[in-house]
């Protein structure tokens, strides 16, 4: 069984010279929930966009990524077909890259267009069949109420419930989701989460999501990769990442990745059992 992400001997220089990945090497099995970790100029993004080929990395002749099976890139260029393969993926971002005057449900269906011939897609015409696909879409992540909103006027996390429901109906084999709780207040954070575990668990849907905090990494993501500079400097279980292998992995920066779990207990994110847990945390 062909894996759901390769990555071989990937690097990056951009134009001017900085170096953003450091000869990356992954692979991650289907069905794996894996959390990209790192602080802010780490390359997550970065990495994120050369998975979905947005990006072409140096060339190199064993520089390779594969999604799905399928070739994204090979030695520096993004392969031809890169449309179908971006099919298998599911995007989920920040900032929600929903259109904003289309109804919710519309939004919801564009995830079907690169299966459809482009008149129905331009004219927005879908069967019902379609239409009531959107629907289940939407109830299975709680927002079937707000199908005929315009996406403006969601809620944050709606809003990323809805990317989220967009990738159930394209029938996205791998989820790339790039900081999609960074907006978002504690409780749709969780909300947002919990529904990508439970993709991943009941679709065996392939989800890799990048987190600026560690407490959601650790909370939600049995595997964990941390970037530090362009490299990885960590691939495992999340369990064995403990405060101070983190603090030895990233020295001073090490607090900005566990800013949140630091916080006072003000939400229900924190994981009681999360190692680093404050005591504020741990008793609210
Ligand atoms: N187009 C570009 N040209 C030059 N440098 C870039 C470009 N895109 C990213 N970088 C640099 O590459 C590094 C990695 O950036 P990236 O956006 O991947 O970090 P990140 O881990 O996603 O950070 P954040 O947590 O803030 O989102 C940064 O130093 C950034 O300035
Ligand atoms: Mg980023």
């Amino acid at each position: 069984m062909h894996h759901a992400l390769r990555i071989e001997q990937l690097n990056k220089h951009f134009a001017n010279g900085k170096h953003a990945l450091n000869n990356i090497n992954l692979t991650v099995a289907q069905g794996e929930m894996v959390a990209l970790i790192g602080a802010s100029g780490s390359g997550k993004s970065t990495l994120m966009r050369h998975m979905a080929g947005l990006v072409s990395a140096d060339a190199g002749p064993g520089s390779l990524i594969e999604v799905d099976g399928c070739c994204v890139q090979q030695g520096g260029r993004v392969h031809r077909n890169i449309r179908q393969v971006r099919a298998r993926i599911g995007f989920v971002f920040q900032q929600f890259n929903l259109v904003d005057r289309l109804p919710v449900q519309v939004n919801v269906l564009v995830g079907l267009l690169h299966r459809m011939p482009l008149w129905r897609g331009l004219l927005r015409w879908f069967t019902e069949q379609e239409r009531a696909q959107a629907i289940e879409a939407l109830q299975r992540v709680g927002i079937a109420e707000c199908h005929a909103q315009r996406a403006s006027t969601l809620s944050g996390g709606q809003q990323q419930r809805a990317a989220i429901a967009r990738t159930l109906v394209q029938g996205a084999k791998v989820v790339l989701a790039d900081e999609p709780i960074a907006s978002l207040d504690p409780e749709s954070s969780r909300k947002v989460m919990e529904i990508l575990a439970r993709i991943n668990r009941e679709d065996r849907c392939t989800v890799i999501v990048s987190l600026h905090q560690v407490d959601m990494a650790l909370k939600y993501c049995p595997r964990v990769v941390a970037l530090n500079q362009g490299c990885v400097v960590y691939d495992g279980p999340a369990s064995a990442l403990t405060p101070d292998l983190l603090r030895e992995l990233y020295g001073v920066q090490a607090d900005e990745i566990l800013a949140d779990a630091q916080r006072p207990a003000t939400s229900p994110v924190l994981v009681p059992s999360a190692p680093w847990g404050s005591p504020v945390a741990q008793t609210a």
